[in-house]
């Protein structure tokens, strides 16, 4: 417990039942501890993580000590530890400093924390972390060997710090694994968006006009996910290859100019700031509910919407009523953080089981390899990903064909066809 800062160590034993749950919904990450433990493949390696401090990244963490490494943990989002999972960790003997709720300077201090142990590996979710390193403490560049990033934005960032020639050490891109954001992102962030949604508010979705703003792999989860509860979905979008992917996939596509006057609720999920300003709260209708579920809380212009409200009123956990000088009322959920993770438990334990697997074995290749990396950001080889794709399957049960010899031939020979 020395080298932690959680809410209330009182909750460790909630915290474990939930941890203990995830894991039984983990296996692909669980065969990889049984094998790793065995191995120790991270001996000597310490792993400084930034990312949610939820049961599934507990299940993480206890693998990677289990392959033999140290660990110092914080949060990546103010709003999204689970407390009684900081202190199942924190009881276990583990360095981490999160808790739910934290202002901008307690969430540096955690980060800064983490540090101080001097990292050979780091392990991302929306680079906070690594560009701290980066910023504050390049002194500890030279000791680390590489860093995994989890998310879409994180490795935006990246990519633009690899083509400044600022990186300083090998990235693995964990996000851009198929294992990952075809799964992770898709029916991750579609799920749990919509509990988020449900756990804040308790309406009834079916008969809803639902703005998803964003059609990449989140916005594809969310807007299946909103038709499955029956909304009428409408798309918003700045890309027109994914407006396109959103029309042809049924779903009415507008600017957010005209879909603003007809949501009931509002999601943004595109990893750009302002996507919900002023002008759009001033045409919402009365009982908008407005949320977001990318890493940042920059896609709604909160600023705007609180100097249009006259009364601001929590009037439920996550739930914001903002009342408009002229009676409207909009509602904020979760202080335009991520939903998904400030009012729900964030994705669960069966598709971060991929994701984390990816985060796992990328770890293990930076401690092998890492020395001799460029300073670049890399993409998860197709291997990985199929070993990934396999070992779920299995454990879900399925069976695939496989080529004979005669058709891998036929696929290498190009002189057969018509
Ligand atoms: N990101 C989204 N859902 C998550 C979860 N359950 N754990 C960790 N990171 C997440």
């Amino acid at each position: 417990m020395a080298n932690s800062k959680i809410a209330d160590p009182g909750l460790a034993g909630a915290g474990k039942l939930k941890v203990a749950w995830a894991e039984s919904r983990m296996p692909v990450l669980m065969a990889l501890r049984a094998e790793h433990e065995k191995a120790k493949s991270l001996k000597g390696m310490r792993v400084a993580g930034c990312l949610h401090v939820t049961k599934e990244t507990a299940v993480l963490v206890q693998t990677l000590i289990a392959a033999g490494a140290e660990i110092s943990w914080s949060g990546c989002n103010p709003l999204s530890t689970q407390d009684d999972v900081a202190a199942a960790l924190a009881a276990d003997g583990i360095s981490v400093y999160a808790w739910h709720g934290q202002s901008r300077d307690d969430f540096y201090w955690c980060i800064d924390k983490t540090l101080e142990f001097k990292p050979t590996l780091t392990l991302d979710d929306g680079a906070d972390l690594i560009v701290r390193i980066h910023s504050a403490r390049t002194d500890l560049a030279p000791g680390i060997l590489g860093g995994t990033e989890e998310t879409t934005t994180g490795v935006h960032r990246l990519r633009a710090m690899s083509d400044a020639g600022k990186l300083l050490y090998p990235i693995i891109a964990v996000n851009d694994a198929a294992t990952k954001s075809d799964f992770d992102n898709v029916h991750g962030t579609g799920q749990s968006s919509i509990d988020g949604i449900l756990r804040a508010t308790s309406i009834l979705l079916a008969g809803k006009t639902f703005v998803v703003a964003g059609y990449g792999h989140c916005g594809r989860g969310v807007a299946s996910r909103a038709r499955g509860m029956n909304c009428r979905v409408v798309v918003c979008e700045v890309d027109p290859i994914n407006a396109l992917r959103a029309a042809m996939d049924g779903f009415s596509v507008m600017p957010m100019d005209e879909a603003a006057a007809i949501g009931d609720v509002f999601l943004t999920v595109t990893g750009v700031k302002d996507i919900v300003c002023k002008r759009h709260f001033q045409k919402m209708k009365d009982g908008a509910i407005v949320c977001n579920a990318g890493h940042y809380d920059c896609e709604i212009r909160i600023p705007d919407l609180t100097s249009l409200a006259k009364k601001v009123t929590e009037i439920r956990p996550n739930n914001e009523e903002h009342l408009m000088a002229d009676g409207r009322r909009i509602y904020l959920l979760s202080k335009g953080r991520l939903v998904n993770l400030a009012a729900a438990e964030g994705h669960p334990s069966e598709v971060m089981d991929m994701s984390f697997a990816n985060q796992f074995l990328s770890l293990i290749r930076l401690a092998r390899e890492g020395r001799s990396m460029e300073k670049k950001v890399y993409t998860i080889s197709g291997e990985q990903d199929r070993t990934i794709a396999s070992l779920k399957l299995a454990t879900m049960g399925m069976r695939i064909d496989s080529l004979t010899g005669e058709q891998v031939r036929y696929q290498t020979d190009f002189s057969s066809g018509t």
